[in-house]
C-alpha cells in the first residue's frame, strides 16, 4: 500500500500543476491617447492638485468636448506568465487572456484555481509589475491599453507569441524560448479597470474574441461616487524609491491597505 500511495501522490500533483513560463514579449503598436492638460504629478504637492482637480464635478464632463489627440507609438516590454495544462487536452488551444485591475499587477490571478483545463495568459498591464513604466500622464492611458491587448491576441492567434526574455528557463515544454503554438481560441477576461480595458477591446476588436467575461465592474450611474480622495495617494518614488525608483512621473501609490476599506464602504 504504502508504494501505491508514494507513487499515486506525486502524479496527482503533477497533474494538478500547471506548467507555468513568465517570459516577457516586445509588443510594437499605436494608438489615440489624449491630452488631458492635468497637473502633471512629480512630488506630493501635486497629488493634492491632481486630486482636488479630479474631484470637482466640472472636470469630469462627459458630454463636453473630447480633450485633444494625443497620438503614441513605440515598441513596450510586457510581462506575461503562460500557464498550460500539463497533458495539453481537448481545452489546451483555448486561452485565457487576463488583464488586472488598478493597484496590482498579474500576480493576483489564482491560475490553478481557474484554469480548469484551458491555458492562460496573465501580463502586467503597461506600466506596472515588471513591464515598461514610460510616462504616466501622456503614454500609460486606455487606448494603449486596448492597443497592447489587441498586439497580445494577434500573436497569440498566430502563433508568433516569442519571448524576448526568458525568465523560466526550461519549466516550460515546448520551451519557452521559441514560437508558442498558435491558440485557437482566446477568452478575454478582465477585473475592474481590466473589465474597462477588455470590454473597450472586444468593442473595437471583437472578431478576436471568442467569448469575453468582466468582473468587478462599476455601472458608469456609480463612478462619482467613487471618490479618488479616499485613495490618499501619494508620490510612488518618494514612497519607497526602493521599491517604485523606476517609477518617474505620474506614478502614484495607494497609502494604507486599509483605505481600501472605505473606497468599498459605500
Ligand atoms: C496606428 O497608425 C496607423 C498608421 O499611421 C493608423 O492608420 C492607425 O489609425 C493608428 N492606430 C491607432 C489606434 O491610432
Ligand atoms: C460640459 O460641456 C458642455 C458642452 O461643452 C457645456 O455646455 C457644459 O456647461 C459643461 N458642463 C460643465 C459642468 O462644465
Ligand atoms: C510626462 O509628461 C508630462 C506631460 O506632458 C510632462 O509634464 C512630464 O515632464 C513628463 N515626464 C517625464 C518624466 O518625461
Amino acid at each position: 500500500m504504502k508504494t501505491s500511495f508514494a507513487f499515486l501522490l506525486p502524479c496527482l500533483s503533477a497533474a494538478l500543476d500547471p506548467r507555468c513560463s513568465q517570459f516577457a514579449i516586445d509588443v510594437t503598436t499605436n494608438a489615440t491617447n489624449h491630452a488631458y492638460g492635468l497637473t502633471g504629478i512629480d512630488n506630493d504637492i501635486n497629488i493634492v492638485s491632481f486630486v482636488l482637480d479630479l474631484s470637482r464635478w466640472a472636470t469630469i464632463n462627459q458630454t463636453g468636448p473630447s480633450p485633444p489627440n494625443l497620438p503614441v507609438s513605440g515598441t513596450f516590454r510586457i510581462d506575461v506568465q503562460l500557464c498550460v495544462p500539463p497533458r495539453g487536452g481537448g481545452r489546451s488551444n483555448t486561452l485565457h487572456l487576463l488583464t488586472h485591475g488598478l493597484l496590482a499587477d498579474k500576480q493576483y490571478w489564482d491560475v490553478q484555481e481557474e484554469q480548469a483545463g484551458y491555458s492562460t495568459l496573465s501580463y502586467d498591464r503597461l506600466g506596472t509589475g515588471l513591464s515598461d513604466k514610460p510616462n504616466a500622464s501622456t503614454v500609460v492611458q486606455a487606448p494603449l491599453q486596448v492597443e497592447i491587448l489587441r498586439a497580445i491576441t494577434d500573436t497569440a492567434l498566430r502563433g508568433t507569441l516569442s519571448p524576448a526574455v526568458d525568465r523560466s528557463p526550461g519549466s516550460y515544454s515546448p520551451p519557452a524560448s521559441g514560437p508558442i503554438q498558435p491558440f485557437k481560441h482566446i477568452v478575454h477576461i478582465g477585473h475592474s479597470y481590466g473589465s474597462f480595458i477588455t470590454s473597450a477591446f472586444i468593442g473595437s476588436y471583437g472578431e478576436l474574441s471568442s467569448a469575453a467575461i468582466v468582473t468587478g465592474y462599476i455601472p458608469n450611474s456609480k463612478m462619482g461616487l467613487f471618490s479618488l480622495a479616499r485613495f490618499g495617494l501619494d508620490y510612488a518614488p518618494t514612497n519607497n524609491p526602493e521599491l517604485y525608483g523606476d517609477r518617474t512621473s505620474g506614478y502614484v501609490h495607494h497609502l494604507a491597505i486599509y483605505q481600501s476599506a472605505g473606497d468599498f464602504a459605500d
